[in-house]
């Protein structure tokens, strides 16, 4: 399995303070030489973490294949077509949210969505969709003109961590709480079948196949038991390790987990 390490927590971290400490280059530096076979970042429209001069940066000092996740807002696509990733994702974005939600609306955003692949394509940059784990969403995709779709596994991940856990993974999911352990328990199986379904159906269309969101430590292995996935991107829950066991641990033991 590819691992993607997602490093924009490192700089939610230094733009609580506004200097470079953290130093995201060291992060990529660590991941790199750790296990990572992929930097996941995010330039949000709102920059609330990563800037442009650290896309920069990480393109041009990164040893691995650098995929960008950025929204279908034009001024973001022009800097992304002219620092060509190995690959672009394009998410949904919105100002409030704390981090992204759900999946593309590929039906609703449609036009949107295919004029944003024909410019990265343009650039002869991938383009990867984060798109919810429904069959209607992966012909959707193919039919948009994407290589590949993310699967958004926040569902699965809030589901699996109310039933493991007891906590809530997000605020989304307060309304779930409530719910008694046989039902929470068989929502998260409709939420992995509805992931693997997902994923079968894209990989039969010609799609390659990843996924992310809220996976862990202690989720992880159920999307092992999916063929059609051939990669992982994982932020929060490596960084958040890495403050008690370094990050090069951190990305070591998600690199252990995720090998098949
Ligand atoms: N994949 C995509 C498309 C994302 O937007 C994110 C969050 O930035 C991730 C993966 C990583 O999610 P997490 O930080 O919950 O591991």
């Amino acid at each position: 399995m590819k691992l993607g390490v997602n490093i924009d927590h490192v700089a939610v971290l230094r733009e609580a303070r506004r200097v470079n400490d953290p130093d995201i280059l060291n992060a990529l530096y660590v991941a790199c030489a750790n296990g990572a076979d992929q930097i996941t970042i995010h330039l949000r429209e709102d920059r609330r973490h990563i800037q442009d001069v650290d896309v920069t940066n990480i393109m041009q000092h990164s040893t691995l294949p650098v995929n960008l996740e950025c929204s279908i807002n034009k001024s973001i696509l022009d800097i992304v077509a002219k620092v060509k990733p190995h690959r672009a994702t394009l998410v949904p974005e919105k100002r409030e949210e704390v981090t992204t939600e759900g999946g593309l609306d590929v039906f609703g955003s449609a036009d949107e969505i295919a004029y944003a692949i024909e410019l990265l394509h343009d650039s002869i940059i991938p383009v990867s969709l984060f798109v919810d784990p429904t069959i209607e969403a992966m012909e959707k995709s193919k039919e948009l003109g994407a290589e590949m779709v993310e699967l958004h596994t926040g569902t699965f991940a809030n589901l699996f961590a109310m039933l493991h856990s007891n906590l809530p993974h997000s605020e989304h999911s307060v309304k779930e709480f409530e719910l008694p352990r046989y039902e929470l328990s068989s929502r998260l199986e409709k939420s992995l079948e509805d992931i693997k379904n997902a994923a079968i159906h894209a990989h039969n269309l010609g799609l390659e196949v990843a996924a992310g969101h809220g996976l862990n430590y202690h989720n992880v292995h159920e999307m092992m038991q999916i063929e059609e996935i051939i990669e992982l991107n994982i932020g929060q829950s490596i960084i958040a390790r890495s403050v008690f066991s370094g990050l090069a641990d951190a990305v070591k033991e998600m690199k252990r987990l995720t090998i098949k």
